[in-house]
């Protein structure tokens, strides 16, 4: 298939690129280069540009006959959106919006949606499955959950096909070491713990160990990148093949500690880590852990990679690939 990854250049963005290249798909990329400077260009034609671009876009689309779009490109930073939610609501709802309204132009009809957990807000119950009520706490999870919202309208209005993947946490590197987690500045908790161990900055805060989880630090589900890529590559086949199942959680269904993380770490490194404790931070749910049945089920995906001490020693040969040339 010809397909368009908006985004292809970030993280998640970049393995998937390759994994489409892998199994045979043809692959542009749109990124303004915000965020990802992954070198995709062995798997991919790049475009340097915005998705807010109408112009660009349309074109874009006028020129290559895709038959799906996947949409990785937003900002991530939760605490960020609550600080500059404008920010966050042009590049992750009215970009979108954008994209959407020039592919019912040009007649695309197929869209793969990178959401996230952060729709759900503050769990009522764990593990969560997709019929789990939408609350989102912050203006990067609503951002999120106004894109599902408006996707449902142009289904209903214009014959869109689409799922919406709710990742919970992303984690892991390509397992040949090619591409890996780069964000800058950096807030999830892997590459934060990894970065301590290697030296690249002095400690990893631990937020809480008052929670009601096992040790009393929060509890989250981490899914390897690659695993993610092949969740896309199985929802584009259930889309080409009619399915109209729109939004799928994706994760293991088992929740890991931020003790059991460092703990895990310190094992696969080999160095010391050091540890800071500080209080809560708020708007941090104890537990976040997904039950992915229904896309085991529907999508017949399977992760494959991410057991923790996969997604670490990954992760590891990435961090150290960083450490010995920096971007
Ligand atoms: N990383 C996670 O754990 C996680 C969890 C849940 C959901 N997600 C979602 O997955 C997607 C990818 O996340 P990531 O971690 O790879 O982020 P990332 O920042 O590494 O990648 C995003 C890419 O999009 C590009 N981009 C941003 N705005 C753009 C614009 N207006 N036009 C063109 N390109 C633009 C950036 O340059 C970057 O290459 C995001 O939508 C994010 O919300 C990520």
């Amino acid at each position: 298939m010809n397909i368009l990854v908006v985004g292809g250049a970030g993280y998640i963005g970049s393995h998937m690129v390759k994994r489409l290249a892998h199994a045979g798909h043809r692959v542009v990329v749109l990124d303004n280069h915000l965020s990802g400077h992954a070198r995709i260009e062995r798997y991919a034609q790049s475009v340097d540009g915005d998705v807010a671009n109408p112009t660009l876009v349309r074109e874009l689309l006028r020129a290559h006959a895709f038959d799906a779009v996947m949409h990785f490109a937003s900002h991530i930073e939760v605490a960020e959106s609550v600080v500059d939610p404008g920010k966050y609501y042009a590049n992750n709802f009215a970009a979108t919006l954008n994209l959407l309204q020039a592919m019912h132009e040009t007649g695309v009809r197929r869209f793969i949606f990178s959401s996230t957990a952060a729709i759900y807000g503050n769990p009522q119950r764990t593990p969560i499955d997709e019929t789990h009520p939408a609350a989102p706490i912050n203006p990067y999870g609503r951002s999120k959950w106004m894109v599902e919202q408006v996707l449902a309208d142009f289904a209903s209005a214009h014959a869109l096909q689409y799922a919406c993947l709710r990742y919970f946490n992303a984690a892991g590197a390509d397992p040949d070491g090619e591409f890996g987690e780069c964000h800058e500045p950096e807030s999830h908790l892997i590459p934060l713990v990894l970065r301590a161990a290697s030296g690249r900055r002095d400690a990893i805060t631990v937020f809480g160990r008052d929670y009601p989880t096992r040790d009393g630090t929060c509890e989250r589900d981490y899914i390897h990148v690659s695993d993610l890529a092949d969740a896309h590559l199985a929802a584009l086949d259930y889309l080409a093949a009619g399915g109209e199942l729109r939004a799928f959680n994706l994760g293991t269904g088992i929740g890991h500690t931020v003790q059991e993380i460092i703990d895990s770490a310190h094992a696969v490194c080999a160095r010391p880590i050091q540890v800071r404790d500080a209080s809560r931070r708020a708007g941090d749910p104890a537990s976040l852990v997904a039950d992915p049945r229904l896309a085991l089920r529907t999508l017949q995906w399977k992760p494959r990679l991410s057991d923790l001490p996969t997604v670490l020693q990954h992760a590891w040969r990435w961090e150290l690939k960083c450490v010995q040339s920096p971007a």
